[in-house]
């Protein structure tokens, strides 16, 4: 599997799919100068020096780091929104000219002036979303986890590859200094060979009332909502192991779930911001909070997921990775618990210190929390931007590397 390999700009398509043809949809992109790229002859014929993206989804997720990530990447704009929650439009529509909304999903995705749209619904509804998109030929960015399974995925993955659009799901977590730090490590061979590689992770996710109702109730405790610890969160961890490793084969793993009841939240705020949960009749939980999972790399080593979202204590992110000349440390340590230390490491026979990482894509967010996030999540669509663009060994995840991930969930999730 090739990451970020989508087709460039102009890419044949197939008889078939002529009505997509991307000579009549074509990226007009982008700052192709600027980004070092060079196409003799047809350059002019962009005219435009600036990536329009349209956004499908305007909740949760895209008011905080999305909307914010277009905003801070670089020769990209947001040009076109879509929610079908008129209070969703309405909270983001004001800072856009009035021409940016539209009435309709299919309106957006028929727009002949966008250069990419990010559909940003919740992943049930996914798989309708992203096929109109890519029957309309265009370049298109999911959120995860991608559709509802692996058979769901794999369709839009085929019918991505055969309209030749460039495709991404957003793992932002791969542009983070921390996992880009990893995965030069491992490739220079810092390690050596890797001998076994460990994860822990806790959060708070699934039972503190902080969260929206989408967060408590749907991507937390709901399956048939795509919900859970393993689909919503792991899904991220699953990638960075495909991204740091080249891969990981599931041996066995258990997954449980601990809280199988848990309040209804009610509509209040609290005095200290928080949501109310009701006194009411519990609500029964279905999908999994805690998770045990074994697996091997691709040279045979072992390597584990041991995660829970309802700690009362969460603990964040810690990784262990040991080789036969080397070993890494790391502990994720901010409110998420997923980045803010740094990370540490000694080859054979020296102290364990804290190890130089690469530059962080904005150097001036780290580690804040939501700010750093979509700073990751504006550094993907950078990328996605500069793969449609013409440019080549994009870093983001695809639907290709997301089938790779819901067949690894499926296996785990027996
Ligand atoms: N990459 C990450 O780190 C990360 C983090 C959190 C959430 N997510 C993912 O982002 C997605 C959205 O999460 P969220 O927290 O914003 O959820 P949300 O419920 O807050 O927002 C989803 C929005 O999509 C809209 N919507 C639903 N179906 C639609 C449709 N058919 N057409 C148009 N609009 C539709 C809803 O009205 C809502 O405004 C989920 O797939 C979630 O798993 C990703």
């Amino acid at each position: 599997m090739r990451e970020g390999s989508g087709p460039a700009v102009g890419a044949t398509i197939p008889a078939a799919n002529a009505r997509a043809a991307p000579q009549r949809c074509a990226p007009k992109l982008v700052n192709r100068r600027r980004l070092g790229l060079r196409r003799p002859g047809r350059r002019k014929s962009y005219g435009r020096m600036t990536a329009r993206v349209g956004l499908i989804g305007l909740g949760n997720f895209a008011q905080r780091n999305i909307i914010p990530g277009i905003v801070r990447a670089r020769d990209v704009e947001l040009a076109a929104i879509y929610d079908q929650s008129p209070n969703a439009v309405r909270a983001v529509a004001e800072t856009l000219p009035p021409g940016a909304v539209c009435s309709s999903a299919t309106e957006l995705i028929q727009r002949r002036d966008l250069d990419l749209i990010y559909v940003a619904t919740p992943s049930i509804a996914h798989a309708e979303l992203v096929e109109a998109i890519i029957g309309a030929g265009r370049h298109v960015i999911c959120e995860k986890p991608f559709a509802t399974n692996y058979q769901e995925a794999a369709r839009l993955a085929s019918l991505a590859k055969t309209a030749g659009v460039v495709n991404a799901i957003d793992h932002e977590m791969r542009y983070s200094a921390i996992y880009r730090g990893i995965r030069d490590r491992v490739q220079e061979g810092y390690l050596g060979n890797v001998v076994m590689s460990a994860l822990t992770f806790s959060s708070d996710y699934a039972v503190k009332p902080k969260y929206p109702a989408t967060y408590y109730w749907s991507f937390g405790s709901l399956r048939d909502h795509t919900g859970g610890l393993l689909r919503q969160s792991i899904s991220h961890f699953i990638d960075l192991y495909l991204f740091m490793f080249g891969g990981i084969q599931p041996h066995g793993g258990y997954c449980a779930t601990m809280v199988k009841a848990k309040p209804e939240l009610v509509e209040s705020i609290s005095s200290t911001g928080e949501r109310v949960l009701s006194a009411g009749p519990l609500r029964a939980v279905d999908a999994d909070d805690a998770i045990a999972l074994a697996g091997r790399l691709t040279n045979g080593a072992p390597a584990s997921i041991t995660a829970t979202w309802s700690a009362p204590v969460p603990t964040g992110t810690r990784w262990m990775i040991q080789g036969d000349e080397g070993m890494l440390v790391y502990e994720g340590n901010e409110t998420g618990g997923l980045w803010g230390d740094a990370l540490r490491g000694a080859r054979i026979g020296k102290t364990i210190s804290d190890l130089q990482l690469p530059q962080e894509i904005f150097p001036d967010t780290y580690p804040t929390g939501p700010k750093y996030m979509s700073a990751l999540v504006g550094a993907e669509i950078e990328d996605v931007v500069r793969v449609i663009g013409g440019g080549s060994d994009g870093m983001f995840a695809t639907f290709d590397s997301e089938c790779e991930v819901w067949k690894i969930i499926e296996a785990w999730d027996k």
